[in-house]
């Protein structure tokens, strides 16, 4: 088996709590693996612990136990981000920079220097749908606009795994929309993507696997399409029935011990079972 691209063991952060003697357990025992090319969407609601998680993964919080990995390198590790581009949840941007000029600060600090630089940021401005904004200042930036600057400044220096923290948080539902495309391209260019959010639709359209977070623990994983499928439940799809053959069918049905309990899709979508979930383990 390759090196995932994330790897978390066993990982548990607790915070204290001021002037009290318990402390906050933001994450509790997570243990999950990200193989490469993947878009894995860590979900849960406020306070579950999604972005500690995140920052652990990226060194930017220590753990109180267990060890992540990226790419097989230990996050304690400075190599491990070499090849990591991040998008955090508020992210801050000097408002008098220009787009580009916001590009190639960031570019300097990943040590990227010259006309490759500025060529590159050129680049990814048109990627991000913001090519005839590089001239204007963040000052003046849209809610949207900045989180597709960000995501422009994730993707700097050409990662191997990008981190998405709320990517679409704040954004109206067509700037989503174009957030969602991109990370499909993204995708489809062979970059990990670990991303969370609460928008479960969007999730369900771009993630291969989900994993809910609820208190710190991880009480579901797995492919949406699994979670989702009422197991005890079959579909029969029929074109042109008229209703006495479904009367018969229904007739059937019952002879044989089923029950007809509705027409339609016998699926749940991913937010009721998202709030099933969530609301069974309170
Ligand atoms: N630096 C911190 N100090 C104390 N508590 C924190 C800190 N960061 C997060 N927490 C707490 O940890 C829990 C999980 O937070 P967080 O990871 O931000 O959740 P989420 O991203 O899922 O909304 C919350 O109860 C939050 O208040
Ligand atoms: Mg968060």
């Amino acid at each position: 088996m390759s090196t995932p691209a994330i790897s978390i063991r066993n990982l548990t952060k607790e915070f204290a709590i001021p002037f009290k003697k318990e402390r906050l357990v933001a994450v509790r025992n997570l243990s999950l693996e990200v193989p490469e090319g993947e878009v894995y969407g860590l979900l849960g609601p406020n306070g579950s612990g999604k972005s500690t998680a995140m920052k652990i993964v990226l060194g930017l919080v220590t753990p109180t136990e267990g060890t992540t990995a990226i790419f097989g390198c230990d996050s304690r590790r400075v190599e491990s981000r070499e090849q990591v581009g991040f998008l955090p949840e508020n992210p801050y941007f000097y408002k008098f920079l220009t787009a580009l000029e916001t590009l190639l600060f960031f570019g300097k600090l990943c040590d990227l220097r010259g006309s490759a630089l500025k060529d590159h940021a050129y680049s990814l401005l048109k990627t991000v749908g913001l090519e005839n904004a590089a001239d204007r200042r963040l000052g003046g930036f849209s809610k949207g606009m900045l989180q597709r600057i960000g995501m422009a400044q994730a993707l700097i220096q050409n990662p191997r795994l990008l981190v998405l923290d709320e990517p679409t948080a704040g954004v109206d539902p067509a700037g989503s929309r174009e957030i969602r495309d991109l990370i499909l391209q993204f995708k489809s260019q062979g970059i990990t993507v670990l991303l969370c959010s609460h928008l479960l639709g969007q999730v369900q359209e771009v993630c291969d696997r989900i994993g809910i977070l609820h208190h710190g623990s991880l009480i579901k994983e797995g492919r949406i399409e699994d979670l989702i499928t009422l197991e005890n439940q079959t579909q029969l799809v029929l074109e042109n029935a008229s209703p006495a053959l479904l009367a018969e069918l229904e007739k059937r049905a019952r002879e044989g011990g089923a029950t007809v309990i509705g027409e339609g899709r016998p699926k749940a979508d991913l937010e009721q079972f998202f709030l099933r979930v969530t609301q069974f383990n309170s």
